[in-house]
């Protein structure tokens, strides 16, 4: 790697370059590659987990996604590591550097430690957020995109509704900031006034409290998991998902052939009902599938010396 070349948020990338890793990710899909380690683009880099939150897809995901292009991928486990001894985090990233691991995938609580150590960092690692606080998630909202883009034609002509626990919520900044690169006719935030998010984009955003008259003419429903563990005062999940669950009923409200989507880890009869939930597995899991491709093509991008 010549250059070091972070990824830190979707902002970053202009329209054509999220069209590029959407492509080659549909792509890595369409040849199967996603699904088997056959390349060898990575087969001299070493790529290291980092993750100071807890994590299914993400983190599985960035592992099997290294190991399909070749390289050789750690997991460091936090609560053995020097960390715990007082080590900063950013000793320990030129600790990884220094034993040839070029590239770390970090997740961390705080909103702005990736982006600030990335810029401590100008000769690597590079560093691939894995979800910063409420801040950013970049490779959810580009694995989403794909999952938009594999279902609907044309983002000008797609409103979306983000729907949950907006505040709270990295996905949501990230997708915000993807849809309106990617031109979406509209982007609608339906929360609680209390989950609403504040300092966010207005191009093409409208805010709106009510889950029913939020959904109307709606092609894509991004429902957001209830991040209770970041909430100060305690939230009534009953009450919660009477406004604002989504039900097989409520659905009924946007368009017929809108398109259900949740990031996972679903919180059932909270944000949506088990027997939507259910329903809505097969493009969870879809999600979930699209993350490795999406991640695969980040990886290259990362590794590439000049990025599009
Ligand atoms: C999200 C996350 O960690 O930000 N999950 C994920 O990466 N698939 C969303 C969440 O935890 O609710």
């Amino acid at each position: 790697m010549n250059k070091t070349q972070h990824f830190i948020t979707v902002a970053e990338l202009n329209k054509e370059a999220i069209a590029t890793l959407l492509d080659r990710a549909q792509a890595l899909i369409d040849n199967n590659q996603h699904s088997h380690a056959i390349l060898t683009t990575l087969t001299d880099k070493t790529v290291a987990n980092l993750f100071f939150e807890t994590s299914t897809r993400t983190q599985i995901s960035f592992e099997l996604s290294a190991k399909r292009l070749g390289a050789t991928v750690i997991n460091v486990n936090i609560n053995n590591s020097s960390l715990k001894k007082g080590e900063t985090l950013l000793d320990t990233l030129q600790t990884l550097h220094a034993m040839n691991c070029e590239i770390v995938i970090l997740r961390h609580s705080d909103d702005d430690t990736i982006a600030n150590l990335a810029k401590q960092l100008p000769q690597g690692p590079a560093l691939i957020n894995a979800g910063s606080g409420c801040f950013s998630h970049p490779s959810q909202a580009l694995l989403d995109m794909l999952t938009i883009r594999q279902h609907k034609q044309r983002f000008s002509d797609l409103r979306c509704a983000i729907v949950g626990d907006i505040k709270h919520s990295r996905v949501a900044r990230s997708q915000i900031a993807a849809l309106q690169t990617l031109g979406a006719k509209e982007i609608r935030l339906i929360a609680p006034t209390e989950l609403q998010a504040h300092n966010i984009a207005t191009e093409n955003v409208t805010l709106c409290t009510d889950l029913s008259s939020g959904l109307s003419d709606i092609d894509v429903i991004l429902l957001l998991r209830v991040q209770k563990e970041r909430m100060e005062t305690l939230l009534d999940s009953n009450a919660y998902h009477s406004s604002f669950g989504l039900t097989h009923e409520k659905l009924t409200l946007a368009k017929p052939d809108a398109l259900v989507m949740h990031p996972g880890p679903v919180n059932r009869d909270v944000e949506i009902s088990g027997a939507l939930a259910d329903d809505c597995q097969a493009v969870f899991l879809q999600q979930v599938n699209n993350g490795i491709a999406i991640r695969m093509a980040i990886l290259e991008m990362v590794c590439k010396e000049e990025r599009p």
